[in-house]
């Protein structure tokens, strides 16, 4: 995470200095022996009757209603149906979720949730504290923003006993609505709180004008804002993750397909724990969290363009099958690129947002630039999309066909890239982490080994190149022959051929 993260719970102390447990699902769900929690290596570990959604939000283990059906207790969840619509809560039963993250690499461990909280005033009191701390160990928190709804306050961060005020709140119009307030936030009946820094708790102190309160409270002003205070978020995101002991890390992630990612983590009770999330392979999408969880994500590569007239030039580049320009003429759509103007001679390929210089399909890279504004991060980052891969010094891009190995690729014919004869597939690693394949052509063949009869015999002469013979060379279609040298010669490494051998008169003197 490169954003410093945060955790969050609401714990609200009431002004007697009681502590009024909001998130007692942490405080319970805490003490249950770890035994009682579902465990995909635990025999009969089945999620059958689980529950997978609550109103609008889906959601998948290890993230479940109860224990059979969650990891841990963090991962516990609450569906409140007995409101209009159903409103699900982290374990803290008090964040609540508004989504869970999307398919894309980044979001998979994030959660976008809201929180609403209503501390009501009691006659007397004047000062009310405020603390958040983790909904459990496995949560961070992204930088948010907190509405702090009421009159007459003054809102103070209270940080190892230091208080520091933050803002405050005024309500000169007696009949200001909360929803008004909350809409403009600038300090009439509600200001603005930037939770930004890393803190395992964070505490806030409002400290309630009571003398203002009780003048109006005799006049005729009515406005909700009096009795209470309110305290929401706009928007709220968190991560989550495993944080496991040392030596059981990554064991959540289970089976093919799948790796592990994670750090350690030092923890402010000074405990070391390592947090890690499973991720499917790039090309595979599911649950990495249970048994066989990711498959193939099923965009597969299509060895067979269905376009016969296919534009194969822009500008000076040749583009070749695999890549294409028309639906039809490429084999995935990760492999469309853009021409900008089909029939100008110096029209641009793009892949992206990204100018094509040069590609070269045996030798499996593209060339690309990218302009000064775009940062040098936007093509160095393999997950954006896995297929491609930096390389070199990001001007040169690698690229498989699939992510996939050349047996398991070769495993389905229709849908195996290596359609030449005379190619071969080729396994591709990039920065040591395994990418998949691509297609070559065979030793002495060259051309595009993508398409049929793609691998045309190589019209170098080897024999003409270095080689290793070290007799005489004879060139062959792709390759080369090599023999010894006749019967009283002998090869010649400065002349490259057999030579007669001189003869050695030191020798013949001596005899
Ligand atoms: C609020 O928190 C502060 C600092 O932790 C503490 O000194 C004070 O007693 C608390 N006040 C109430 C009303 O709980
Ligand atoms: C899961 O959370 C619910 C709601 O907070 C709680 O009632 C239940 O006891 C928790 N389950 C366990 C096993 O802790
Ligand atoms: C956050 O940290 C910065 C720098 O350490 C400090 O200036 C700021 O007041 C802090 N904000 C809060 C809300 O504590
Ligand atoms: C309170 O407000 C109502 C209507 O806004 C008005 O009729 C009434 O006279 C007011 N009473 C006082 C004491 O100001
Ligand atoms: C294509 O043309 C551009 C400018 O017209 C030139 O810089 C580039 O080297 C050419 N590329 C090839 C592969 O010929
Ligand atoms: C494409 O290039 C041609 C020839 O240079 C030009 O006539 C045409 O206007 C261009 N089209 C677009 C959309 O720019
Ligand atoms: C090609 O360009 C068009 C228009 O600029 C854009 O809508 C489209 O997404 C681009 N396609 C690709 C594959 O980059
Ligand atoms: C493309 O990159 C390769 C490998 O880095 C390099 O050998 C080749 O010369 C480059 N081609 C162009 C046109 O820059
Ligand atoms: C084989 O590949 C084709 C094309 O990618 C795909 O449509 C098909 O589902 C694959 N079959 C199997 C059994 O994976
Ligand atoms: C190479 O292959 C071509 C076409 O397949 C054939 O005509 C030619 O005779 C071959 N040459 C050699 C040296 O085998």
């Amino acid at each position: 995470m490169g954003i410093l993260p945060m955790m969050l719970s609401l714990l609200v102390l009431g002004s007697l200095g009681k502590l009024t447990a909001l998130a007692s699902g942490v405080l319970t769900s805490q003490q249950s022996p770890e035994g009682t929690w579902a465990r995909p290596s635990r025999a009969g570990f089945t999620l059958d009757g689980c529950p997978t959604s609550c109103g609008s939000v889906s959601f998948s283990y290890p993230f479940g209603i109860g224990s059979r059906c969650s990891r841990g207790p963090d991962f516990n969840l609450t569906c409140n149906d007995a409101t209009h619509p159903p409103i699900l809560f982290l374990c803290d039963g008090i964040t609540e979720v508004v989504n869970f993250g999307g398919d894309s690499h980044f979001d998979l461990n994030s959660i976008w949730a809201s929180f609403s909280h209503t501390i009501p005033l009691k006659s007397g009191v004047s000062a009310y504290n405020l603390s958040f701390k983790p909904p459990g160990r496995s949560f961070h928190l992204y930088p948010f923003v907190l509405n702090i709804i009421g009159c007459d306050l003054a809102v103070y961060s209270v940080k190892e006993n230091a208080i520091q005020p933050i803002c405050a709140t005024v309500c000169p119009d007696p009949k200001i609505s909360e929803t008004v307030a909350m809409h403009n936030c600038n300090g009439f009946g509600c200001c603005r709180v930037d939770v930004h820094n890393y803190s395992d708790i964070y505490q806030f102190k409002f400290v309630y004008d009571h003398d203002t309160k009780n003048t109006r409270a005799h006049s005729n002003w009515t406005s909700e804002l009096w009795d209470k205070i309110s305290i929401n978020t706009d928007y709220l995101k968190l991560s989550w993750d495993i944080g496991d002991q040392p030596n059981t890390a990554c064991v959540a992630c289970l089976g093919d397909h799948v790796e592990c990612e994670g750090h350690m983590h030092d923890t402010l009770d000074m405990t070391s724990r390592y947090r890690y999330n499973c991720v499917c392979h790039g090309g595979y999408t599911g649950n990495p969290y249970i048994p066989h969880g990711c498959s193939s994500n099923g965009k597969g590569y299509n060895p067979t363009p269905s376009r016969a007239d296919c534009t194969r030039l822009c500008g000076n580049i040749s583009v070749q099958f695999p890549f294409g320009f028309e639906a039809g003429c490429f084999a995935r759509e990760e492999f469309h690129l853009n021409c900008t103007n089909m029939t100008s001679s110096d029209a641009l390929v793009m892949l992206e947002d990204k100018q094509v210089i040069d590609m070269n399909v045996d030798e499996g890279t593209i060339n690309v630039t990218i302009s000064e504004q775009q940062h040098w991060t936007s093509i160095s980052e393999p997950e954006r999309n896995p297929l491609f891969l930096p390389y070199g010094f990001f001007l040169s891009i690698k690229w498989v066909a699939a992510h996939l190995s050349c047996t398991e690729a070769q495993r389905n014919r229709s849908g195996y890239a290596c359609v030449s004869t005379n190619s071969k597939c080729v396994e591709v690693t990039a920065e040591r982490i395994y990418a998949g394949y691509r297609c070559k052509c065979s030793d002495g063949f060259q051309g595009n080994p993508y398409i049929q009869s793609g691998c045309r015999v190589s019209d170098i002469d080897e024999c003409l190149q270095a080689n290793s013979c070290k007799g005489i060379c004879h060139n062959t279609n792709g390759s080369f022959r090599c023999t010894e040298c006749p019967l009283e010669t002998e090869y010649d490494p400065l002349k490259m051929q057999c030579a007669k051998i001189k003869q050695q008169p030191l020798l013949l003197d001596g005899k």
